[in-house]
């Protein structure tokens, strides 16, 4: 009955977007998926009217955060795991007990493949239980990611496996770069494109998208939190550095180095590099789910944030498209307690 619901209030959001015909659903009534195959799905675009009147411009919600992994990341995973099946790959192997290996999870069961997710020993039980529950094989190796990684690449050596990097791989890129096709074609051009950071996948997914629909001259904001900023110090420093640890709460943004290819971005397109502070990102977070009833990690609330504290770079745009990246490691208990902690509420 549950997943009826959830279908129910998916098919009315989805059928406020024009492209909502290509949606089809399993017959179990609980996953769209498109006709091509594909294992993402055409999320909708939102618009806020309260928003929109308070800042003055129209803003484009492009609701990642409704992918049934919860987050953008099954556009390119499930287009690289798709692929890899046609190739003869039989087993799938990550090292990210974050969206991108839910993902993967995800993916391996929509193509009944096996998918091994190889974690550190910090990973919560919480995570552990959501990628078992997608079926996966959880194993634990070292204690940071870096360590568990290591053995992901190793054990993905074994014949008929392959190793699903969390971002950098120009496959990923070109999944996450429908996103943008999809805003061409229901709403066309906006004048700035907001989109958050981490190892720069989906970054350089959107750029190719945009670049692909003629929108060269659109630009980009790229937002990271302080602590996770990678882009922000290769852009200073002239090339791709590795942050000496990661020590913002957007753990998802926390790649300590950020794809070569999301630098070389920067020097043919437009690209803003703005670092939000963990408080703002909570707090896009809270006002997101107060608007919209649905909650997004702060690695999505960063990006959010620029909107609602009518940032300044904001201000030459007109029509600014926003991707609501998602994530699902968040529930209400912990967006709470970080509210607290940051004093955001009593
Ligand atoms: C919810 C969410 N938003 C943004 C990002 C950043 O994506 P990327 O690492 O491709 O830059 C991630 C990465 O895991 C994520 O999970």
């Amino acid at each position: 009955m549950a997943a009826f619901v959830a279908t129910l209030v998916l098919v009315v959001l989805i059928g406020v977007s024009p492209v909502a015909t290509e949606v089809v659903y399993h017959a179990s009534m609980s996953t769209p998926i498109m006709k091509s195959g594909a294992l993402h799905i055409q999320t909708p675009i939102v618009r806020d009217a309260e928003l929109e009147a308070t800042l003055g411009k129209i803003v484009w919600l492009k609701m990642e955060c409704l992918q049934p992994t919860g987050s953008f990341k099954i556009r390119g995973i499930g287009l690289l795991c798709q692929e890899l099946k046609s190739a003869g790959c039989t087993r799938f192997v990550s090292s990210s007990g974050g969206n991108a290996g839910y993902a993967v999870a995800y993916a391996g069961r929509e193509l009944s493949l096996p998918v091994l997710v190889v974690v550190p020993s910090t990973t919560s039980d919480s995570t552990r239980h959501k990628l078992a529950l997608m079926g996966a094989e959880v194993q634990v190796a070292g204690d940071v990611w870096d360590e568990a990684d290591v053995e992901a690449r190793k054990l993905a050596l074994e014949e008929g496996a392959a190793y699903i990097p969390p971002f950098d791989h120009p496959t990923l890129w070109r999944g996450h770069s429908t996103m943008i096709d999809e805003v061409a074609e229901s709403h066309g051009k906006p004048d700035m494109v907001v989109v958050t950071v981490g190892g720069g996948g989906l970054l350089c997914g959107v750029l190719e998208g945009m670049n692909r629909s003629g929108w060269s001259d659109v630009p980009v904001i790229a937002v990271e939190t302080a602590g996770a900023e990678s882009l922000h110090a290769a852009i200073s420093a002239g090339e791709a550095v590795l942050l000496p640890e990661i020590t913002s709460i957007a753990t998802c943004l926390g790649a300590r180095r950020v794809a070569d290819a999301a630098l070389d971005w920067t020097g043919k397109h437009p690209v803003r590099s703005v670092v939000v502070s963990d408080e703002s990102a909570v707090s896009g977070c809270l006002e997101f789910a107060n608007r919209h009833r649905i909650l997004v990690e702060p690695a999505c609330g960063a990006g959010l944030s620029l909107i609602y504290e009518k940032a300044e770079c904001l201000s030459n745009a007109q029509r600014i498209l926003v991707v609501v990246c998602g994530g699902i490691g968040v529930d209400v208990d912990q967006l709470n307690s970080w509210a607290t902690q940051m004093g955001l509420r009593q």
